[in-house]
């Protein structure tokens, strides 16, 4: 269905896309990748339900969004692929996205912050008011 143009030139490598191991040329895209191997759905959308894919393939329309590596929300058609990549279907329903602290994925943007070394813990609502 889907042919690069550029494919006959670049070094094949070897990833993982919803579970199968797929050989493609290196430097393309994870959504020319996945057109590759005949695997276009990128995400079942959270409220319908519906099997969606890349439409623009220049970074506007956020339809490609994959997980990659384990992480969320991935632009298909930003990403080159990786050697090793272990690319996935994004299935994110209303129920799941109540789950997603629990998993580690989406922690608080504070837990990350430069200005606290992982480790430490956030004070407490009840230790700033002692202090002010
Ligand atoms: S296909 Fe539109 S943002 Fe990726």
């Amino acid at each position: 269905m889907f042919r690069s143009l550029a494919s006959d030139t670049n070094e094949p490598i070897e990833l993982c896309i919803n579970g199968q191991l797929q050989r493609v040329p290196a430097g393309i895209s994870v959504w020319a990748a996945m057109a590759l191997s005949d695997q276009t759905t990128t995400r079942i959308a959270p409220v319908t339900e519906q099997p969606r894919s890349a439409y623009c393939a220049m970074g506007v329309c956020f339809e490609c969004l994959v997980e990659i590596d384990g992480m969320p929300n991935r632009q298909a058609c930003l990403v080159r692929v990786q050697p090793g990549m272990q690319i996935n279907r994004q299935q994110i329903t209303e129920q799941t996205q109540a789950e997603a602290p629990s998993n580690g994925l989406q922690q608080p943007i504070a837990q990350h912050s430069a200005a606290q070394p992982l480790g430490q813990t956030q004070p407490q609502v009840d230790d700033l008011a002692t202090e002010i």
